[in-house]
């Protein structure tokens, strides 16, 4: 294994609630529309515009809006999720990922960021973890998020690795899917079921080791 491509939002820390709480303010405000609780999983991994493309289709609003003033929304949205997040600290990382990464740095194995998220450099600065990364990668420059493979090849290559090399770890569906187009190993956190695609499935952040990246990895192999 030559390098670890990291989601962020759900692997590193859990900011799932703060989009939900910042998407049901939108929705609420300016769509007149509750968001019903499991949007909170439909939009994990999702880009910001996508995730208010499938909220607008939910309100039955799709064809009332021009593209300036989807703009505007995802943008007030990301203004109510800036002030949840700039809250974060060291406390906020998840369990086990300190460990992950020290044991990681321990075995110099690179490690990078594949988030759909633009805000994953201010996230990371507010957890103090920007320098356990060798690269962040920007969402908006690649041409296709989640499921495409691009953010993931783009990690790879930002280390100089091919996916092939690569273990991918994501909470997402459409993460899972992407590490998989790319040719990276997926390990997967969360439910079995749904993440059935991945090569190894654990259920919180607190059972990701070096061991079962590596044992992933092997397994691909074979
Ligand atoms: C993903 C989240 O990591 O990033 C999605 O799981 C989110 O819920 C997406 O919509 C984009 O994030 P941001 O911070 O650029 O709006
Ligand atoms: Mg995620």
């Amino acid at each position: 294994m030559q390098g670890v491509l990291f989601d962020l939002d759900g692997i590193l820390t859990d900011t799932a609630k703060f989009h939900f709480a910042a998407w049901s303010r939108l929705a609420q405000e300016k769509l007149g529309v509750t968001l019903p609780a499991e949007f909170e999983s439909r939009l994990k991994g999702v880009s910001r515009v996508d995730s208010l493309v499938r909220i607008m289709d939910y309100a039955q609003v799709t064809d009332q809006y021009t593209p300036e003033q989807i703009e505007q929304m995802a943008n007030e949205k990301n203004g109510y999720y800036v002030q949840a997040i700039e809250k974060l600290t060291q406390a906020d990382i998840l369990p086990g990922i300190p460990a992950l990464l020290a044991e990681l740095a321990a075995r110099k194995i690179p490690c990078v960021i594949a988030s759909a998220s633009k805000n994953a450099p201010l996230i990371l600065k507010n957890l103090g973890l920007t320098s356990e990364f060798a690269a962040i990668v920007d969402p908006a420059k690649v041409a296709h998020g989640k499921p495409a493979p691009d953010i993931f090849s783009a990690a790879a290559q930002a280390i100089g690795a091919s996916p092939a090399e690569c273990v991918g770890v994501e909470d997402a569906v459409a993460g899972i899917t992407a590490i998989n187009a790319a040719g990276a190993v997926a390990v997967g956190v969360g439910d079995p079921q749904e993440l059935a695609a991945a090569e190894i499935i654990v259920p919180t952040t607190a059972d990701l080791t070096y061991a079962v990246l590596e044992q992933a990895y092997q397994a691909r192999a074979k």
